[in-house]
C-alpha cells in the first residue's frame, strides 16, 4: 500500500484533547470537535467498496465530499437536501452580523462554454459570479443551523463567516454562530468582490499583517475547529496559509474564486454578467479553474509539509471538482477533504453519489482501501525545474550506459551477438 510522510505532517487528525491553553503563534492546533460522528458511507447510500470515511480535526465524515460555501448552502431546505443525498459535510453560505449591508444584483452569473465567444453550444467549463455573501438575516440563518444540527446531530455542519475589521464584531459573530451547535467554522478570507472597501474577505486574505491580527481575534474566541479559506488572487498563496496556521487555525481551505472578467458580448459590446449595461470583475470557478486550484493546493501542501511537519492541520481542496478523479487529484496532493460548489449548481445534489462511486473506482484500481492510503502520495513528485534538468541528464547518461542497440555494423561482437540482436528487436 502506498504511504507518504505527508500523512504525518498534513494532519493525521489525531485528537489533541479539548482546548488546551496555548500561547499566541503556537503552531499546534488547539481544538478538535468530538460531537459530530458521521454516519458511515453505507448508511448514506454510498456504494460499498473502499472506505471513504474521513476523520479531520476530530470531525468524522462519511466521505470527503463537502458542499463548498455558496448557493448550495444558502438555506435549510438545500442544506437538508445535501445531507439527505449523502454529502460528507456542508459548509453554509457565508454569513455576517448585518445582512442588510449585503445587496445583491441580478443577473450575477455568467458562464464560459468550450467554444468561441458567445457560443451557446459546448460544455460549460467556466463560471463567473458577482454574488456577495448571504443576504439573509443572520437570525434566520442561525435558526436554520440550529434546526439542522437538531435533525442531523451526527452530520457535520460548518458555518462560513466574514466580518469587518473589528474585533468585537468578529467575536460576537463567532459566539452567536457557535451557539447553534455548528461543528466548525470556515473563515472567508477570500471573497474577491464587493467587500474590499469594508476590509472584508480577500482584502484580509491578501494582507498577511491584517490576516494575522484578525486570525488572532478569531482563535482567541473560537472553541470549534477553524479553517481559513484562502484567496488565489495573490502571488504566493502559501504565505497567508502559513500565517493562518501559525495564528492558531486548524486548517486551510483553497481556493476561493479567481478574479475574472467573463467576456464581452460582441453584439452589444457590454461585459458579462451585464447589469443595467455595466459589469464588475467577479470570481471565476468550475472546471477551468481546476488546474490553478491544484497548483495552489500543491503550494500550500508543500509549505505545510516543510513548516508544520508535526502538526495536526487539515487541508480542504476546492476548485472545479465534477468527477471522483478531480477529487482524487486534490487528495493525492494532501487534501483531507474536497469541496464542491459550482459542480452542485450545474449537476444537482445527487452528483455526490457519482463522485463517491468514481473515487472508489479509482481506489479499487490502485488497491487503496482508505483515503489515508493515498493522501499526499503525489506531492513527492514535484520539484524545481533545475532538479528536473539534472534528473533528465542523469537518465540520459544511464540510458547511454545501458547501450541499447548498435550504432554501426562495426560494433557487432562474436560473444555478445545474440544479446546484441535482442537489443534491436521491438516486440
Ligand atoms: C455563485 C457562487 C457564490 C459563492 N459564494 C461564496 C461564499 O459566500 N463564501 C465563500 O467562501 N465562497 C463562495 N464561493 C466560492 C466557492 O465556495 C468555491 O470556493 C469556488 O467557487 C471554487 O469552487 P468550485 O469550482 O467548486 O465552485 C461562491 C462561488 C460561487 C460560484
Amino acid at each position: 500500500m502506498a504511504t507518504t510522510s505527508l500523512r504525518s505532517s498534513v494532519g493525521s487528525s489525531s485528537s489533541l484533547g479539548p482546548r488546551a491553553a496555548v500561547p499566541p503563534l503556537d503552531i499546534r492546533p488547539r481544538r478538535v470537535r468530538m460531537a459530530a460522528k458521521a454516519a458511515t458511507g453505507a448508511e448514506d447510500g454510498a456504494v460499498s467498496g473502499p472506505d471513504l470515511r474521513v476523520r479531520v480535526n476530530g470531525l468524522e465524515l462519511p466521505n470527503p465530499f463537502v458542499i463548498g460555501s455558496g448557493p448550495p448552502g444558502t438555506n435549510y431546505t438545500v442544506m437538508k437536501r445535501a445531507f439527505d443525498e449523502g454529502w460528507g459535510a456542508v459548509i453554509a453560505k457565508t454569513v455576517s452580523l448585518d445582512a442588510a449591508k449585503v445587496v445583491n444584483v441580478t443577473p450575477r452569473y455568467a458562464r464560459l462554454r468550450a467554444g468561441s465567444n458567445g457560443s451557446a453550444k459546448g460544455p460549460i467549463i467556466g463560471w463567473e459570479n458577482i454574488e456577495l455573501i448571504s443576504d439573509r438575516p443572520l437570525e434566520i440563518m442561525l435558526n436554520e443551523f440550529k434546526q439542522l444540527k437538531e435533525e442531523y446531530p451526527d452530520r457535520v455542519l460548518i458555518a462560513s463567516i466574514m466580518e469587518e475589521y473589528n474585533k468585537e464584531a468578529w467575536q460576537e459573530l463567532i459566539e452567536r454562530v457557535e451557539e447553534t451547535g455548528v461543528d466548525a467554522l470556515e473563515i472567508n478570507f477570500s471573497c474577491p468582490h464587493g467587500m474590499p472597501e469594508r476590509k472584508m474577505g480577500a482584502a484580509v486574505g491578501q494582507d498577511c499583517a491584517l490576516l494575522e491580527e484578525v486570525c488572532g481575534w478569531i482563535n482567541e474566541k473560537a472553541t470549534v475547529p477553524v479553517w481559513a479559506k484562502m484567496t488565489p488572487n495573490i502571488t504566493d498563496i502559501s504565505q497567508p496559509a502559513r500565517v493562518a496556521l501559525k495564528s492558531g487555525c486548524e486548517g486551510v481551505s483553497a481556493i476561493n474564486t479567481i478574479m475574472s472578467v467573463m467576456g464581452i458580448n460582441l453584439n452589444t459590446l457590454h461585459p458579462e454578467p451585464c447589469v443595467e449595461g455595466y459589469s464588475t470583475p467577479g470570481g471565476y470557478s468550475a472546471k477551468a479553474v481546476h488546474p490553478i486550484a491544484l497548483g495552489k493546493v500543491m503550494q500550500i501542501a508543500k509549505m505545510m509539509q516543510s513548516d508544520f511537519p508535526n502538526g495536526d492541520f487539515s487541508l480542504s481542496g476546492i476548485g472545479g471538482v465534477e468527477t471522483g478523479g478531480d477529487a482524487a487529484e486534490f487528495i493525492l496532493l494532501g487534501a483531507n477533504t474536497v469541496q464542491v460548489c459550482t459542480g452542485v449548481m450545474m449537476h444537482g445534489y445527487g452528483v455526490v453519489k457519482k463522485l463517491c462511486a468514481e473515487l472508489q473506482e479509482f481506489m479499487s484500481k490502485h488497491n487503496f482501501s482508505s483515503i489515508e492510503d493515498f493522501r499526499g502520495v503525489s506531492l513527492q513528485y514535484f520539484t524545481t525545474h533545475t532538479d528536473l534538468v539534472r534528473r533528465q541528464q542523469d537518465a540520459i547518461q544511464q540510458r547511454k550506459a545501458i547501450k541499447k542497440g548498435l550504432q554501426s555494423d562495426k560494433d557487432w561482437t562474436g560473444d555478445g551477438f545474440v544479446k546484441e540482436t535482442e537489443s534491436m528487436v521491438s516486440n
